[in-house]
């Protein structure tokens, strides 16, 4: 989807557009950067990046010290964000534990939007590639409440063309073609946004983070656009984080 297109979509119109199937809508030379691409991400060198940041904290053993997790149960808890930290008295994301993790050690925190934040919120997620995404929804009532804001938040139609997420993501609408693009199953059974995110996009040519696509989202389909971090988007996160619940973490992902 690109910035500035007119979405006038009902969802009855949006349910009765053709089915595609497919899942990128590309022209044949796209296709062919994407498959360069897999083989070779250009989003590593930004994973890089992470690393060397993480590195200047004291790597992933400070990490798991200030999680108070052991180094060898690092990569499934990790699998397992957001999720309510004591410490923190929140549901939070991994970028939010690096901002905390930064504070403690008296250097100024990266801005959740930052690149930097981002690099190295990939390199952190990247320690769980292989391990399912695990999320536990049930594990106390802070979990419970941000799943069932994250369900409120997608589910509530806001903004000038009183659109939800829903909209365009709810099962009747998914394959549909909206201006070209089909309309992605984010769940396990599609992109699996909890396994792919942070990802590199192509058409923005950074790397991006899942909250960070959301708020893409939202500015395309005018609805007011939610800070990174804040109780709405991270809840947004746990939603549809369950629900890609299962899949293989492979990080950095490559989207159109
Ligand atoms: C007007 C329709 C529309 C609305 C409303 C909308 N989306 Fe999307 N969304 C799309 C389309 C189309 C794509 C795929 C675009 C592409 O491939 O570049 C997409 C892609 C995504 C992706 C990336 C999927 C991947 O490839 O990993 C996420 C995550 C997402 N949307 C979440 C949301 C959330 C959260 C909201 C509500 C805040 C939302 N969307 C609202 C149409 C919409």
């Amino acid at each position: 989807m690109k910035t500035g297109i007119k979405i006038a979509l009902s969802l009855a119109l949006l349910s009765s557009l053709s089915f595609g199937g497919e899942q990128f809508a590309m022209s044949d030379s796209d296709r062919a950067m994407y498959a360069e691409m897999l083989e070779n991400n250009p989003a590593d060198i930004m994973v890089a990046n992470g690393e060397q940041l993480l590195g200047n904290l004291g790597g992933e053993a400070a990490f798991a010290k200030y999680l108070g997790v052991s180094e060898d149960k690092l990569p499934e808890y990790i699998a397992g964000f957001p999720r309510y930290i004591e410490k923190f008295k929140m549901v939070v994301g991994i970028d939010q534990v690096l901002q905390a993790m930064m504070h403690d050690a008296g250097e100024k925190p990266f801005k959740l939007k930052s690149s930097d934040m981002f690099d190295m919120l990939a390199y952190t997620k990247s320690l769980a590639n292989g391990v399912k995404s695990n999320i536990d929804i049930d594990a106390n009532q802070h979990m419970k409440d941000a799943y069932a804001l994250g369900q409120k938040t997608f589910d509530t139609k806001r903004g000038g063309r009183g659109l939800s997420c829903l909209s365009c993501h709810a099962p009747a609408v998914i394959g549909s073609v909206l201006r070209t693009q089909p309309l992605p199953d984010l769940s396990s059974k599609g992109v699996a946004v909890a396994a792919t995110w942070p990802a590199y996009r192509m058409t923005k040519s950074s790397l991006r983070t899942l909250q960070r696509r959301f708020q893409g989202c939202m500015k395309n389909a005018l609805l007011k656009v939610i800070p990174i971090g804040s109780p709405e988007m991270v809840a947004l996160e746990v939603y549809l984080t369950k629900q890609a619940e299962g899949t293989e973490i492979a990080i950095p992902g490559l989207k159109r």
